[in-house]
C-alpha cells in the first residue's frame, strides 16, 4: 500500500484543514475532485508570476517558450496514455467539452437518420445529453445497451446491442456510481468488428490507473484535470488522428484558422489546433502537466492497488457496521456506493459531515440509474492515493451509528 501519511506533506488542503479545523478532514469524494499536490499550485503560479504569454500569438520569448511549455505537456500527457503523437491529444476544459466535441465534431458528420448511438443507464449526464441532441439533430437513435442484475456491461449484451445502423458507442472505462470497470480492450474488439467507433468517458479511469490507449484500441478517450490532481477547466480529449483529421471543430475563432476572407471562404488548421480555438487555458496545461508527473513519479500501478485494497477493506469494514446497505461491492475501482439502512442519502452524507467526512450524495449526474438500483439516491465515498484505512474506519463507525443519531435528531 501507499503510505498517505507521507503524501499527504504534499498537499496543503490535509496541512491547512487539519490545523483550521476543530474536527478531522477526512475527505471521501474524490470522484468528484481531488486536492492538489503543491506542485500543480507551484506550476501555476510559475506561470503567472514568471512566463505570462499567450501562446501562438507572439515573436518574442517569452511567448516562444509558452508554446515549448504546452507542447512538452502535450508530449507528457499523449506519453501518459501510450498515445502514438502528441497530435491526438487535445485540450478541452475538461470531460463534458471532450465528449460534446465528440458528439458535434465527429457525431455531426457520421450520423445519418436511423442511425444508432449505443450507450446505457450508468452513463453519467454528460456521456447522455450530447447524444441525445446530436441524435435528434441528426435523426439517429440513442439506444441502451441491458445491464445486468449487478449493474454490469457485459459482452453478450454488447454483442445483442449491436446492429448494421450502430455508428457510435459511447461508454465510461469506470462508471462514476458504480464504479465497474470495463473491459475496453475486449469491447473495442467487437465494436470495430461491428463497424463502429468506440467514445470511451475516461473521467474515473484516468486518473486512477495506466492507461494505454493503442492497447485498449478505443477511438476516442476524455478525461478532466481536476479528478487526477490538477486544476479545474482543465481536460483532455484523445482521438485517433485519422478520426480527429475527419472532424469539424463546435467553437471556432482564433488560434485555429488557417485563413478566412472577404467572401466567406475560410479553412483550418489540422487537429489538435483545429479544436482549441481562442486562447487555451494555459494555466491549466501547466497544471495539468505538473499533476501528470506527480501521479508518475507515485506510480499508476501503485495508485490502483491501493484505491483496491481500500476498497476491499471499506467493504469489510461497512459490511461489520450492520448498518448498511452496498450497491456495488464487487466494483474494482475505488467507489464505494451505498445508504444507511433507512436513512435517506442526503440526511446520512449530512450526519457524516457532522463527523467531518465528505461524502457525495443523490444521484451523481446518473440520474438514470437511480431507477435501476430502485432507490432515489445514494451516498458514495470515493478513493484516491492519500486515503487512508483510518478514513475508511471513520466512515464505518459513523454508518454503525448513523441511524441512532439521525432517528434522535428528526
Ligand atoms: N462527475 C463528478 C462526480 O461523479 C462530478 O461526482
Amino acid at each position: 500500500m501507499l503510505d498517505p501519511k507521507t503524501i499527504r506533506k504534499d498537499f496543503p488542503m490535509y496541512r491547512n484543514q487539519l490545523q483550521m479545523q476543530g474536527k478531522p478532514l477526512i475527505w471521501l469524494d474524490n470522484a468528484s475532485t481531488t486536492f492538489k499536490p503543491d506542485c500543480v499550485l507551484e506550476a501555476i503560479t510559475r506561470y503567472y508570476t514568471h512566463e505570462t504569454s499567450n501562446s501562438h500569438r507572439g515573436d518574442y520569448d517569452l511567448c516562444y517558450h509558452v508554446d515549448q511549455e504546452i507542447l512538452q505537456a502535450r508530449k507528457d500527457v499523449a506519453k501518459f496514455i501510450h498515445a502514438s503523437s502528441e497530435n491526438e491529444i487535445v485540450f478541452t476544459s475538461g470531460t463534458t467539452s471532450s465528449i460534446n466535441l465528440v458528439a458535434y465534431g465527429y457525431g455531426g458528420i457520421v450520423l445519418q437518420p436511423g442511425d444508432e448511438i449505443l450507450i446505457d443507464e450508468a452513463e453519467h449526464a454528460s456521456n447522455v445529453l450530447p447524444w441525445y441532441i446530436i441524435a435528434k439533430q441528426k435523426g439517429a437513435k440513442v439506444k441502451f445497451i441491458p445491464l445486468t442484475k449487478e449493474g454490469r456491461l457485459t459482452v453478450e449484451n454488447l454483442r445483442k446491442s449491436l446492429t448494421r445502423k450502430t455508428k457510435i458507442v459511447s461508454l465510461a472505462q469506470v462508471t462514476n456510481v458504480l464504479g465497474y470497470l470495463l473491459p475496453v480492450k475486449e469491447f473495442a474488439k467487437i465494436i470495430h468488428e461491428a463497424g463502429a467507433v468506440f467514445v470511451v468517458d475516461g473521467a474515473q479511469s484516468v486518473p486512477h490507473m495506466k492507461i494505454d490507449v493503442q492497447d485498449l484500441d478505443c477511438d476516442f478517450l476524455s478525461w478532466s484535470g481536476h479528478k487526477m490532481l490538477g486544476p479545474t477547466g482543465i481536460g483532455v480529449l484523445y482521438g485517433k488522428y485519422e478520426l480527429l483529421e475527419k472532424m469539424d471543430p463546435y467553437l471556432v475563432g482564433g488560434g485555429m484558422n488557417q485563413k478566412f476572407d472577404i467572401h466567406g471562404d475560410y479553412s483550418f488548421y489540422l487537429p489538435p489546433a483545429r479544436f482549441e480555438a481562442g486562447t487555451i487555458n494555459i494555466e491549466g496545461i501547466y497544471g495539468l502537466h505538473a499533476a501528470v508527473k506527480y501521479l508518475e513519479g507515485i506510480g499508476m500501478d501503485q495508485i490502483q492497488a491501493h484505491e483496491r485494497e481500500l476498497k476491499a477493506y471499506a467493504v469489510q469494514k461497512l459490511k461489520e457496521s450492520g448498518n448498511a446497505v452496498l450497491y456495488n461491492e464487487n466494483g474494482e475501482t475505488g467507489i464505494l456506493t451505498f445508504n444507511i439502512k433507512d436513512v435517506f442519502a442526503q440526511d446520512a452524507a449530512t450526519f457524516l459531515n457532522s463527523r467531518g467526512i465528505a461524502c457525495r450524495s443523490g444521484q451523481h449526474c446518473a440520474k438514470i440509474l437511480n431507477d435501476f438500483l430502485g432507490t432515489p439516491a445514494t451516498v458514495r465515498a470515493s478513493f484516491y492515493l492519500y486515503t487512508s484505512k483510518e478514513d475508511i474506519d471513520a466512515l464505518a463507525d459513523a454508518v454503525k451509528h448513523g441511524k441512532d443519531f439521525l432517528d434522535a435528531y428528526f
